[in-house]
């Protein structure tokens, strides 16, 4: 008998839990002689080269958020396409102790395994490609495959009723990555990684002046064939997750629809290169299976609005490059349980995360938001340690209140903005319980403050349907990329949690059912450098 699919998502979560007794179904350990090599590739292939972009101190970074401030749309061609990349998918260094040496890249991955591969659908572009073509960006040469060629009208009636230059950028992953790693909660850590990619793209884009929007319409399958991941090979598969446009002018409110007859076309196109096997075995831990149920269907979908749109406190702008911020973007791997968080520098962090109507990066997303964040306080100036939670849907204020029956009752911290819907709900040493729910890491104790973002969980799934699952983890891992670089322009480090133990952070914020659900941590504090580490340029 087949499962209605949104309750093989309430199966799925349930049985990825971490749990005090035991952790999800996962390897227990790590099998080298499995280890996927960090890189896909495709095999005969053309590569296109792009170029590296030294960080530019314009523009700055407080101004890309502010509705109305980005900067002019600079035209496309080959160095502003360069530049997009090497913003958002590109290594940012290499580190190496011993014998050993990895890569490192701009969008944060759970362990390093970068499940995440860019693709991008292009018509012509100066000194690029003189045809449209559909290529594969790979990491490790900052460059571009050219997966297939095609025809001018193809393009046309593709990218029909978008703003002239527009291009757009599609997301997949190879499910296995995390899997070898972390067995069956692995699906959740692809889609969190999805996240801080769709972050990292926005962003870029914002530093070129460019409006990045998700298309929500294309079903799975047909995102599949627009990239070529259809295409039968024996590699590991990649798994389509989104596609964005990507503009250089302001779009209008309501984007055109991708015909779907256009995006059929692709299927039999003339594709090149062959995908590397990353691996020589597999074991199977059942995520393709169950990914099937969260495939969405062709359609676009009316949300909900906003009925109280989040407002900006609008804090001032500090002399801080973008570029900077994202090309040094790292995660903590320890925490130094000093340093302390100036209030101001606090309440910037948060106001940052509301998805203000325009406002850089939750435009790019056609829901509002989902997501809230309980805030476990530690060291911040003025703000007493205890469980906060920043309402990041105002309209929810309510039935949260409700939901959060151990909270004490709700109160606005000492400065808080009157714009910022933050709540201390207790005031206590949450220290221990930080570190306990998050795998007994010492990082979510160690920091300014930890986090745990609260998803609407039943409610849009049984609404929308439960493709929306991944969706939920995409608004996250969009958070998540955020807080890395508020982070950076705060002077500090921050670092994503994905171990943590479900349940147990729901008794301590007294939830009962499946309403709201956790589905990511993030901890944010002054970091302590691991000094065994050497730091190598990305790209000779
Ligand atoms: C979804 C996600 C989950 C993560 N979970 C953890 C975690 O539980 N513990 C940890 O120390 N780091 C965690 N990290 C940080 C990654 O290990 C880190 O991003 C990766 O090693 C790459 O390093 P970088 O962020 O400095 O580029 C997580 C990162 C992401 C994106």
């Amino acid at each position: 008998m087949s499962i209605n699919p949104v309750d093989a998502v309430f199966d799925y979560h349930q049985a990825t839990k971490h749990r005090v007794e035991a952790f999800a179904s996962g390897p227990g350990f790590l099998d080298w002689a499995t280890q996927p090599d960090p890189f896909r590739r495709y095999a005969g292939a053309r590569l296109i080269r792009l170029d590296t972009v030294a960080p530019t101190d314009e523009p700055r970074y407080d101004a890309v958020f502010t509705p109305g401030h980005l900067p002019d749309g600079l035209p496309v061609n080959l160095q502003t396409i360069s530049q997009l990349f090497y913003d958002s998918l590109a290594l940012s260094a290499w580190k190496s102790t011993g014998a050993a040496r990895w890569a490192l890249r701009v969008n944060a991955s759970s362990g390093n395994l970068h499940p995440t591969e860019g693709y991008l659908v292009c018509g012509p572009v100066e000194g690029l490609c003189e045809r449209p073509m559909v290529c594969h960006y790979t990491a490790q040469e900052h460059g571009l495959e050219v997966r297939a060629e095609f025809d001018i009208e193809l393009w046309n009636t593709l990218s029909s009723g978008f703003p002239e230059n527009t291009f757009f950028i599609g997301l997949t992953s190879i499910y296995w990555r995390e899997a070898w790693k972390y067995g069956q909660r692995a699906y959740r850590y692809c889609m969190h990684d999805a996240g801080h990619a769709l972050g990292a793209f926005s962003l870029a884009a914002a530093g070129l002046g460019w409006h990045a929007r998700l298309l929500d319409e294309p079903g799975a399958d047909e995102l599949a064939r627009l990239l070529g991941t259809s295409q039968p090979h024996t590699s590991e598969p990649e798994a389509p997750d989104l596609l964005m446009a990507c503009m250089p002018a302001q779009p209008a409110a309501a984007l055109p629809e991708l015909p779907a007859a256009a995006l059929h076309a692709f299927e039999s196109l003339a594709w090149q290169g062959q995908p590397n096997q990353l691996s020589p075995s597999h074991v199977d831990w059942g995520i393709e299976a169950f990914a099937a149920h969260v495939h969405k269907p062709h359609g676009a979908r009316t949300y909900e609005p906003f009925t109280e749109p989040p407002r900006s406190w609008s804090p001032p702008a500090r002399p801080v490059a973008l570029r900077q911020m994202i090309r040094q973007r790292r995660s903590a791997v320890a925490m130094d349980g000093q340093t302390r968080l100036s209030r101001g520098d606090f309440y910037r962090m948060l106001d940052r995360t509301l998805a203000v109507p325009g406002a850089v990066p939750f435009n790019m997303l056609p829901w509002k938001s989902q997501l809230h964040l309980a805030l476990m306080v530690h060291r911040v100036d003025g703000i007493p340690p205890g469980l906060y939670l920043l309402v990041r849907d105002p309209a929810q204020t309510a039935v949260l209140e409700q939901a959060l029956t151990q909270a004490d009752p709700w109160h606005k911290p000492p400065g808080c903005p009157e714009q910022l819907p933050l709540y201390c709900l207790m005031q206590r040493d949450t220290r221990a319980a930080a570190r306990e729910i998050s795998c007994q890491q010492d990082i979510a104790s160690d920091g300014c403050f930890s986090l745990a973002m609260l998803a609407e969980f039943s409610e849009p799934l049984e609404r929308y349907g439960a493709w929306f699952y991944p969706r939920l983890y995409w608004e996250a891992g969009m958070i998540g990329q955020l807080l890395y670089l508020e982070a950076e322009a705060a002077g500090i480090r921050s670092t994503g949690i994905g171990c943590f133990l479900d349940d147990p952070m729901h008794e301590v914020l007294g939830l009962t059912d499946r309403r709201f659900q956790d589905i990511y941590h993030f901890t944010v504090g002054g970091a302590v450098d691991d000094p065994r580490l050497n730091t190598l340029a990305p790209y000779e």
